[in-house]
């Protein structure tokens, strides 16, 4: 049974309560983050820990414990739960007054709600889709209007997921204005002559800790990155296509909306980057 943590406490996950009443439950009013972990260690750290003060005070919520203190909890939860290859999944909510009403509770009464739990995942660096690809349909994003808050309304995300199963494929790509925003869990992009393709930032995708690192280690390689948004037609004349996130690194896309990009196999540059990524962050992981 996994040890999961919940206000200061390590309990059996069985053990781990919240109140009916919390504003996380009642009205998604929480924010997350999810770090992944290979041998052991934990990837990108202080970025997620950097996103996620930033998340709360756009929403007003202070911050229960500084960078140091969820370092710690972290470590705590891999090693009890001997997490090799994972996630650890965090969540801040504005907590309970005991009731439900719209106007936030006082925070110098109500504390936020604190919970991490872990996941294991072995392989999770050898995900079959790395070497398959992954098959995209695209959907109108009907998200609300500050995605780069990482908040746990993830119910059009979820809905979009299942979208993309009931088609076949694996996953979709939002799309807003006739251009595409990201993908439900993940920032896009498309390479097209070597060109690194992927969305500019702001409030209408999430920052993504990952995306910031590739991009790095892609101008680093010389590379050539373009900032720009992009269309569904342009992505199915692409040479190739990928997405990113702490759970899936650099996975390549292979189709979208039926359509196969170059010869429906992972491209180059998605592969490259995923090994430079997995190279370069496994030597900075903490
Ligand atoms: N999702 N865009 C969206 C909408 C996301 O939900 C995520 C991450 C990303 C990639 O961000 P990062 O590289 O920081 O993981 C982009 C996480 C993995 C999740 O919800 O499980």
């Amino acid at each position: 049974m996994r040890t999961v943590y919940v206000n200061g406490d390590y309990l059996p996950e069985t053990e781990a309560t919240v109140s009916i009443f919390d504003r996380g439950f009642l009205m998604a009013d929480g924010v997350y983050e999810v770090t992944s972990v290979l041998r052991g260690k934990l990837i990108d750290f202080d970025g997620h820990a950097k996103r996620l003060e930033r998340s709360l005070s756009e929403l007003d919520m202070k911050s229960p414990l500084d960078r140091d203190a969820l370092l710690e909890i972290h470590r705590e939860l891999v090693r009890a739960n001997e997490i090799d290859e994972g996630l650890v999944y965090l969540q801040i909510t504005r907590g309970s007054d005991g009731d439900r009403d719209f106007v936030f509770p006082d925070p110098a009464t109500t504390d936020p709600t604190v919970v991490l739990f872990t996941q294991s995942k072995p392989g999770l660096a050898q995900s079959p889709s790395a070497n398959t690809g992954l098959k995209i349909v695209s959907i109108d994003d009907l998200r609300w209007g500050r995605r780069d808050i990482k908040t746990v309304q993830l119910l059009y995300p979820s809905m979009g997921k299942m979208m993309a199963k009931a088609e076949g494929a694996d996953d979709a790509w939002m799309v807003e204005d006739g251009q595409v925003t990201e993908g439900t869990s993940n920032n896009a992009y498309i390479v097209k002559d070597g060109r690194i393709i992927t969305r500019g930032l702001s409030h209408e995708i999430l920052h993504g800790i990952t995306r910031a690192a590739v991009l790095r280690f892609a101008r680093e390689a010389q590379m050539e990155v373009e900032e720009r948004p992009f269309t569904i037609a342009e992505a199915q004349a692409a040479d190739e296509a990928f997405v990113t996130s702490a759970s899936a690194f650099v996975t390549p896309v292979v189709e979208i909306d039926g359509v196969r990009l170059g010869d429906g196999t992972p491209g180059p540059v998605a592969g490259r980057l995923r090994e430079i990524y997995l190279d370069e962050s496994l030597k900075a992981a903490i």
